[in-house]
């Protein structure tokens, strides 16, 4: 790599602190903060309509949030000084925009339709794109007629993902949004863990001689994921005793085709994808394929026109009717001016109950960074942490912090329209919940009102609900491939808005590598039993030395 800082065309320069709009948006904060929604709402019978925005089939509502128009012209203007506008052309336009890993950030191009052209270092990529994707329904179709066996002839039954990161939470989280839509006469199972009880759970139950593995690792260095496929290899051939059984029950994706082979799976065998795919933003790449085979092609297919519904609204929309970029700038007002800590994303559908984890990835990933595109340090905060869980069940659990902790916590509503299990009153009962949730968080009850219930004074400080508590309710008709694909692409691209404002690198992660090469260095001096004097601090070797002592059971 040079020597020198790579040029970036649309990097901004200005200090953020520095700009016109954030310092108005600080005076404005100072004079707003403590407006009550019961009062804005009192004072504008028209906001619940006004303050919402819909593109491609996703309704937003952002009433519910403590901002005024001003509050919404600041932001915009903010985004505006931040060149928000150039730096997602130049995403679109394969700009290396990823600076320290001097690379294009394309996602977009892996669900731009066939005939549209996405550049890359002068090529048009989306032919290859559309390629990857015709030999993923191919082999899908090849397991589903049979014309793709194991070993020893039988049917492929079981699709085990084994991958990390990028490599799983996509696939998981997609496989767990869409299983309405995927074959039930196949068995789908994802092992990241190098806990091997991760391994050992997915395969104790089922037959070597069914199971396809999917290697997933755009790397193909991830040292878990590598002695997952390592473990799966020796699993297979325990039972199939023959070498050749390899090329039967393991299929790789990744852009390593040498490492790959090295492993022992034939290139053949092998699904590409390219270095201008975060392994964030691969879902839908070949890092998809348990997708695929899950839903089938045609589902697939429908999940990437949803992306690139999102991808063209987010690119043409303007600002203040964009949903990506109102949801990125509505995280800033309260991450940066109201210092929130933390964001909860709650659906309200059990299919979406990986949508929380996998989102903590793309965000805290994309946007956990402490300096700016030129490497000084910012001087006001980046990501939020991301959690969440399902509605209700959230409900029983956490929900009381959010109505009365002493924490500001903003949070996203989603739900939809029709359910696809209709069970009598299930559905109303779920959305009466998300709607009552985001009315009692805005408006809360006060202690006269309380007290006007027949509470006893000393009770009423524990009955009382301040509100004021942020909401956005994002609300599809129905939650199908199409509108998973729009979701992904919604919250992908706020992510990348609030990392524009803050300047920052969204697509390296340069923060998880210390502790990939320290384990390195740690694993071999576990497995070496030698007397040598370890050298890391007093805690670190005395907890090594205590495991050493204690790894094997005691007779
Ligand atoms: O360690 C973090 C990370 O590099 C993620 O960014 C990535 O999604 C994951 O590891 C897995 O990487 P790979 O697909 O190369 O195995």
């Amino acid at each position: 790599m040079s020597s020198e800082p790579p040029a970036v065309a649309s990097a901004n320069t200005q200090s953020l602190t520095e700009r016109p709009a954030w310092k108005a948006l600080d005076q404005h904060y100072q004079a707003i903060h403590n407006l009550h929604m019961r009062q804005l709402f009192a004072d504008d019978p028209q906001r619940g309509e006004r303050f919402t925005a819909e593109a491609a089939g996703i309704y937003l509502d952002y009433s519910k949030n403590r901002i005024t128009d001003e509050t919404c012209r600041l932001l915009v203007q903010l985004a505006e000084e931040c060149d928000l506008r150039k730096r997602i052309d130049a995403m679109f336009s394969g700009e290396h925009i990823n600076s320290t890993e001097q690379r294009a950030v394309l996602h977009i191009a892996l669900r731009a339709s066939e005939g549209e052209q996405v550049i890359v270092d002068g090529i048009d990529v989306v032919p290859e794109v559309h390629a990857v994707l015709e030999r993923m329904a191919a082999f899908t179709d090849q397991l589903y007629n049979g014309q793709w066996k194991g070993y020893t002839g039988k049917r492929i039954r079981n699709i085990i993902n084994i991958g990390i990161g990028g490599s799983d939470l996509g696939p998981v989280m997609a496989y767990e949004a869409l299983r309405y839509y995927s074959r039930r006469d196949m068995n789908f199972r994802f092992v990241s863990n190098v806990d091997a009880t991760d391994f050992k759970e997915a395969t104790r139950d089922i037959s070597p001689e069914e199971t396809l593995f999917i290697i997933c690792s755009k790397t193909f260095t991830t040292t878990e994921t590598l002695a997952n496929a390592h473990s799966a290899r020796k699993w297979i051939l325990d039972e199939l005793a023959d070498v050749r059984a390899v090329r039967k029950h393991f299929v790789a994706v990744s852009t390593n085709a040498e490492e790959v082979s090295n492993f022992g799976i034939d290139p053949a065998n092998m699904f590409g994808f390219w270095d201008w795919v975060g392994g964030r933003y691969s879902m839908e790449s070949a890092i998809g394929l348990s997708t695929m085979i899950a839903i089938g092609p045609d589902n697939f297919r429908a999940m990437l026109v949803g992306f690139h519904a999102m991808d063209q609204h987010f690119r043409t929309a303007p600002f203040d009717k964009n949903l990506p970029v109102l949801i990125g700038l509505l995280g800033i007002w309260y991450n940066n001016f109201f210092n929130s800590q933390t964001i909860a994303v709650l659906p309200y559908d059990q299919y979406l109950k990986r949508f929380p984890a996998y989102l903590q990835q793309l965000t805290m990933e994309s946007n956990g960074k402490q300096v700016t595109l030129n490497g000084t340090r910012v001087n006001y905060q980046t990501s939020p942490i991301v959690w969440g869980e399902p509605g209700t069940n959230g409900q029983h659990s956490f929900y009381q912090l959010v109505h009365q902790g002493t924490r500001l916590i903003p949070c996203d509503f989603i739900g939809f329209c029709q359910t696809l299990n209709p069970l009598g009153n299930h559905h109303d009962m779920l959305m009466a919940n998300l709607f009552a949730q985001t009315e009692a968080l805005a408006f809360g009850k006060t202690r006269e009102e309380v007290k006007a219930a027949g509470t006893p004074d000393w009770l009423c400080p524990h009955r009382s609900f301040e509100g004021n508590r942020p909401t956005n309710t994002i609300l599809a008709e129905r939650l199908t491939p199409y509108t998973l694909g729009t979701l992904v692409a919604l919250y992908e691209h706020s992510v990348f808005t609030q990392g524009t404002i803050w300047n920052i690198d969204s697509f390296d992660q340069w923060g998880v590598e210390l502790g990939k090469a320290l384990a390195k260095r740690i694993v071999q001096e576990l497995e070496t039993e030698s007397d040598l004097p370890l050298k890391h601090d007093s805690s670190t070797n005395t907890l090594m030395r205590r495991y050493g002592r204690f790894k094997k059971p005691q007779s």
